[in-house]
Formats: C-alpha cells, sequence, structure tokens
C-alpha cells in the first residue's frame, strides 16, 4: 500500500507563494501546496491580486492546488475552467473556514449548516463536465458533529472527487480543544474517494500514527505545525533534522521574499511576525524573546529581536504545540 501524500494546508497570509517558493528551495518540495482560498466575483476574471497567486509561473516545480471559496455555482465553474487553462489539473472547494464575515454569506463552513442546498451545488459542479478535477476540504458539522452523519451521505454521491480532506471539528471549535478523531475513524471506511487526514498533526511520530491507523490514506495535510518546523515532512521521508544555520537562512529568505513581494518592509516585518507565532515552538523558552519580534517596528528591531533567539533559545528536534487553545 503507498504511503499518504504529504501535503500542505491552505493557509491564508502564510502558504502564499513566497513561502511556497522558500520552503520548496530549502527544505524540499511538499507533495503539494493548497493555495490559500480566492473567491471568486461574478466578473468572471481572476483579479490581478488573485493572479499573483494563482500565475503558473510562481508554482514553478510545485504541485500547487488552488482552493475556491465560493457558494454559486456560476462562480466556481468559470473559476475552475479559467483554472484549467492556467494549468492546473485540481482545484479544491473550502469548505471549512469559520470566519464569520464567510459563514455569514453561507460560505466555507457556512455552507454545512444546509446540507440540501449544498448537494445541489455538488450536483451541478460535479455534473458541469469540467475540464479539472475537484477536491473538497471539509469540516464535520457546523455545531455537533452529529451532522457529520448527513454530510458523509451528501459527499459519497460523488465518488469521483479526487479527494476528500477532512478537519474533524466543527465550525464552532473554530481551531480550538481536541480534534474529533472519532468522528473522523468512525466514517473513515464509509466513503468512496480517497481521504486526507487534516488537524493538530505536529510531529513525525503524529504523521506515523495517523498513516498507520487508516489506511488506505490519500494524504495527511499540516499546516500550523509545518510553519513550526518547515523540515517536518523531510524528517518524516528518512531526512536531517532542521539546523539553525538552515533556520536562519530560510528565515532571511522569506523575509527578502516578503520585501520584493510588498514592495515594502512594514507589511514584511507583519508577516514575518505570523510565521513566529508557530516558529518560536521549535525552540526552547523562546515565548518571552519572541514578544521582541511582535514589537518589533523596524528592521534593525526585527533582526535583533530574531538574533535573540538563535542565540539564547536552544533549537529542538520537534516542534512543541504552543498554539494549542483550550475549548472553553
Ligand atoms: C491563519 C490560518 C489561515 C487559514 N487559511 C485557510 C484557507 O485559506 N483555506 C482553508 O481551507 N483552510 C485554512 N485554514 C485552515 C488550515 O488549512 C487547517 O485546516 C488548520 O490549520 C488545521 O490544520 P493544522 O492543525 O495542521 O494547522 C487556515 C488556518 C489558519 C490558522
Amino acid at each position: 500500500m503507498t504511503d499518504p501524500l504529504l501535503v500542505v494546508a491552505p493557509m491564508e497570509g502564510l502558504t502564499g507563494f513566497p513561502f511556497r517558493r522558500v520552503h520548496a528551495h530549502f527544505f524540499g518540495a511538499a507533495d503539494a501546496y493548497f493555495l490559500p482560498f480566492v473567491t471568486p466575483t461574478t466578473l468572471p476574471r481572476f483579479t490581478e491580486r488573485q493572479m499573483r497567486e494563482l500565475a503558473p509561473d510562481v508554482n514553478i516545480g510545485i504541485k500547487a492546488v488552488p482552493q475556491l471559496l465560493t457558494r454559486r455555482v456560476e462562480d466556481f465553474v468559470w473559476a475552475a475552467k479559467a483554472l484549467a487553462d492556467l494549468g492546473y489539473d485540481e482545484v479544491n472547494l473550502n469548505l471549512g473556514c469559520p470566519a464569520g464575515t464567510v459563514v455569514a454569506k453561507g460560505k466555507g463552513s457556512g455552507f454545512l449548516r444546509e446540507p440540501f442546498e449544498l448537494q445541489r451545488f455538488l450536483d451541478k459542479i460535479f455534473s458541469a463536465d469540467l475540464p479539472i478535477q475537484i477536491s473538497v476540504k471539509t469540516r464535520i458539522g457546523w455545531a455537533d458533529e452529529q451532522e457529520f452523519d448527513l454530510l458523509a451521505d451528501v459527499y459519497n454521491h460523488y465518488p469521483q472527487m479526487k479527494s476528500l480532506t477532512i478537519h474533524p471539528r466543527v465550525r464552532s471549535d473554530f481551531y480550538k480543544g481536541e480534534i474529533r478523531e472519532n468522528v473522523f475513524e468512525h466514517y473513515f471506511h464509509t466513503f468512496k474517494m480517497p481521504i486526507g487526514f487534516n488537524g493538530d498533526v505536529i510531529t513525525v511520530s503524529d504523521l506515523e500514527r495517523v498513516k498507520t491507523k487508516y489506511r488506505p490514506l490519500a494524504h495527511i495535510m499540516v499546516g500550523r505545525a509545518l510553519m513550526a518546523d518547515p523540515a517536518l515532512f523531510r524528517k518524516a521521508k528518512g531526512g536531517a533534522v532542521a539546523t539553525l544555520s538552515e533556520i536562519q537562512t530560510y528565515y532571511d529568505a522569506l523575509l527578502e521574499s516578503y520585501c520584493v513581494a510588498f514592495g515594502n518592509v512594514k507589511n514584511a516585518l507583519m508577516r514575518m511576525k505570523e510565521y513566529w507565532f508557530f516558529q518560536h515552538n521549535l525552540f526552547d523558552n523562546a515565548e518571552r524573546a519572541v514578544k521582541a519580534i511582535y514589537k518589533a517596528k523596524t528592521m534593525e528591531d526585527y533582526l535583533s529581536a530574531t538574533r535573540q533567539i538563535y542565540e539564547n533559545c536552544p533549537l529542538r528536534t520537534e516542534s512543541s504545540f504552543g498554539w494549542k487553545k483550550e475549548l472553553l
């Protein structure tokens, strides 16, 4: 049985093209990178900003899967065709985003509240004879995990789905508390399409555990832990842990890429702070030092704060799960 692919989760603000290119260059390309969601408008044309992520030349050498966030059949269809024209062979539908502004419009995990509407939508896009394969990324419900009974049945109408990635939380969990792996486990063997696992995979042993427990699994998708430890997939494939000089070089390159992409140091620094929120978990005792990074207003402040971490906080071989939030 082949091993599941190791793929990077779509993360708005984090897994954009500067990250994908720099990560693939320094740590080896992941089996696929799912792109942060794009919301197609009625135009029908991708905006210049969207094209910066989608243009084939920014994704050369890596397998990139664009993701759409919409509940309108017409918008999905034109965007999927346009993505096929750009050379993509797979488009992913976002049925997981928990953001208030998104769910208020019935999109992302907001669509899970209306399983019959969702089925009508899926019927139409799967029968539109699109020149691109469709995959789906979903939560297990809106407010109650029992909702997944009906949702799993809806998804099973589309065995031609390229894959169904399941993040076993309901919308009202946001990203808090334990994942509801019992639900994933319960339904795993009932699905007719390839299944992907996503959620709270932090270490190589987590990857091993998931891979061994669920067979056959199409992929394991990792988001935050890969931001913390960019060498995670390399290690899982038998490669080396990240060294300090690798991390420094990688972060310098990421910063430079964002400076070029934004043409603006302030915005690039803001973006780097988002990475450090995860990345400092690869260092011991970095909680205090990382605060100086968050406060940095100039490049000098930022570089001096990162130096404090590099010089004083020992690098770990596995990230800690420092971003874990309890369910209140
Ligand atoms: C900052 C942030 C941005 C995200 N953006 C997206 C997105 O654009 N599309 C999507 O499907 N999920 C998005 N997610 C969810 C992740 O893809 C993933 O499902 C979640 O982080 C759980 O996986 P993990 O525990 O491996 O991080 C986002 C999560 C975070 C924290």
